[in-house]
């Protein structure tokens, strides 16, 4: 069967590690999936998300990122995921466009309704099934980005930004609840990741 899981949250939730294990088990139960991420999943992604992460490029206009953002986006859409759930695989994303609308939008405060008609460009109108939302506080999440060694231009916003995002994130959950399904990110990572399973079976049953 098809489906096409999304991770999102703040900065330094473990999305990544959460889920190249969520793939782990996909995979032990016999699925066809396949793990990727955006920005980037793609070689043209990928240079992309150079230029965006690039801590030199500190003059970069909001503008220029959500269209920076949504040109990696188009290209992993039409390259990758499409042809993978049309094949009847399980996609599994680290981010996907509500990053658009939690960063750009309420982070920067970029009018939503512009950033809804990119994205929908960019995407073809594709949606995830399934969104997990691993939530911790923007602090916390910045700290561990900090001691991680993986500070990028986005983590060097203020604070004030990240704690928009992450309203942001409260705000796009609440309008498609049925989509959504919060995890508590500051749960050791095997409870978190219990969690994220619970969610995707419920899905797959
Ligand atoms: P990450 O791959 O380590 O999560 O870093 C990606 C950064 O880019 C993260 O700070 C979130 C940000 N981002 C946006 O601002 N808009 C987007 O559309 C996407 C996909 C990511």
């Amino acid at each position: 069967m098809s489906l096409f899981i999304s991770f999102e949250g703040p900065d330094g939730g473990g999305k990544s590690t959460q889920a190249h294990l969520l793939v782990d088990h996909l995979k032990g139960r016999g699925l066809n999936v396949l793990l990727t991420r955006e920005p980037g999943g793609t070689p043209i992604g990928d240079q992309i998300r150079r230029t965006l992460m690039d801590l030199g490029n500190t003059g970069m206009d909001p503008r220029t990122e959500i269209l920076l953002f949504s040109a990696s986006r188009a290209q992993i859409v039409h390259q990758v995921i499409r042809p993978h759930l049309e094949s009847g695989g399980v996609v599994v994303c680290d981010r996907f466009y509500d990053s658009t609308l939690a960063y750009q939008g309420y982070g920067h405060g970029l009018d939503l309704d512009a950033l809804r008609t990119i994205t929908k460009f960019a995407t073809g109108g594709l949606r995830p099934d399934l969104t997990l939302l691993l939530d911790l506080p923007a602090e916390a999440g910045l700290e561990r980005r900090r001691s991680g060694g993986q500070w990028n231009r986005l983590d060097a916003y203020d604070l004030a930004f990240h704690q928009r995002v992450r309203q942001g994130y409260f705000e796009l959950a609440k309008t498609e609840p049925e989509r959504w399904v919060r995890v508590d990110a500051t749960q050791p990572v095997d409870e978190v990741q219990a969690a994220v399973r619970q969610a995707v079976n419920a899905r797959l049953a």
